[in-house]
């Protein structure tokens, strides 16, 4: 797949993946047929009781749409995305729409960690950095279908020194939806050797409906007394920040544009909101914490985030800037949707004082993220 010219692989995915061609049900599309090393691409939607559906295909783990009421019952998709494979491969920008990113989601600082006295050197493609798991992150491949249906179950099996990391890793991902209208997100992985795993899903929400303006007006709560600042390159400097008295004070809910535009440093750095809070909760329980609860004043749409992972990246689209289009066929402007990426912190493998994202050969990784969706 590494090999394959850019314009073929284009094609063949173009040919075996049919999103506009989803079937309401959890059976694969009907339009899905491909060949050699993509004859088993896939996109499904799942369906619950109250009409509620979730998009979902193989290529990048993605989640395709997701089709929730307002409080009128008026149903709208409020996650970012295109609905062609060959937008999704060929734009000019790749903002990671709907994808799970990993091995590391967020960033690692030079793209450089040592494990066992052995450097490392990982793929940089953010500057000197790594982000999201380099040039050819899970984002861009294609996933085993292990099972189709609700549950949908998806795996990726990471080559040892793939993107410069050690050990054969391999990652599974469960996709729920419930009756109760969640979204229910597990992840399962083991390695071969001792290696840094930080998955996460990259879902762009705008809970008015996708490329309906902007997000600023969205309410945001993050359960959240403290954040980790970041260096000019988006690395967090080590520290954890008190939120109190500043614009990452969510705790109490406040729309996402109230601050946004405040005199910070930190928000010079990111452009605007692009960092990690650290969930108030207690560390490595394993057990389910409120993340971020969001809701949008004219639609009353509700979405609720909780996680087993320590800490949320709260992203507010600060790099799209209208040039791509969405399945809307309306640009996706500046801040046109937010991601609640649940993580363990950026550079996590250069920060002693940060959870470790080490896994170890004999070990399971497990991580669990639960979107809610409600209106009022
Ligand atoms: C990062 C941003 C980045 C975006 C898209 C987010 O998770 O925090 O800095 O621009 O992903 O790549």
């Amino acid at each position: 797949m590494m090999n394959t010219p850019r314009s073929i692989l284009a094609l063949l995915l173009l040919a075996a993946f049919g999103l506009s061609q989803a079937n309401g049900d959890t059976k694969p599309s009907a339009a899905i047929t491909g060949s050699g090393p993509f004859a088993d691409i896939s996109h499904f939607t799942l369906r619950n009781d109250k009409g509620m559906e979730l998009g979902l295909t193989n290529y990048g783990a993605m989640i395709t749409f997701i089709r929730v009421p307002d409080r009128n019952g008026v149903f709208a998709d409020v996650s970012l995305g295109y609905d062609s494979a060959s937008e999704y491969i060929n734009a000019n920008k790749k903002p990671y729409f709907g994808a799970i990113v990993g091995r590391y989601g967020n960033r690692i600082a030079k793209g450089k960690f040592t494990l066992e006295g052995k450097e490392y050197t990982l793929a940089t493609n953010n500057n000197e950095n790594h982000l999201h798991g380099g040039v050819f992150g899970f984002d861009k491949r294609v996933w085993e279908m292990v099972q189709a249906g609700n549950p949908t179950i998806l795996r990726y099996v990471s080559q040892d020194g793939e993107e410069g990391y050690p050990g054969e890793m391999s990652l599974t991902v469960t996709y729920t939806l419930t009756d109760d209208n969640e979204i229910v997100i597990d992840y399962e992985a083991t390695t071969t050797k001792p290696t840094h795993l930080n998955p996460t899903n990259h879902t762009y929400f705008n809970l008015k409906g996708e490329g309906q303006g902007t997000i600023l007006d969205h309410v945001m709560t993050l359960n959240a007394n403290r954040y980790t600042p970041v260096d000019a390159g988006l690395i967090p400097t080590g520290k954890l920040v008190k939120v109190a008295n500043t614009p990452f004070d969510f705790r109490k809910g406040k729309p996402i544009g109230r601050d946004i535009e405040k005199n910070h440093d930190q928000l010079k750095v990111g452009g605007g909101f692009d960092h990690n809070w650290v969930i108030n909760r207690k560390p490595g329980d394993g057990k389910l914490a409120l993340a971020a609860r969001v809701e949008e004043p004219s639609s009353g749409r509700i979405m609720t985030v909780h996680t087993t992972e320590p800490g949320v990246q709260f992203y507010c689209g600060n790099f799209l800037d209208g040039t791509l289009t969405g399945r809307s066929e309306n640009a996706y402007l500046r801040r046109g949707g937010f991601c609640l990426e649940t993580q363990h912190f950026p550079d996590s493998p250069n920060q002693a004082n940060f959870p470790s994202t080490r896994l170890d050969p004999g070990d399971v990784f497990e991580s669990t993220t639960v979107y809610t969706f409600s209106a009022k």
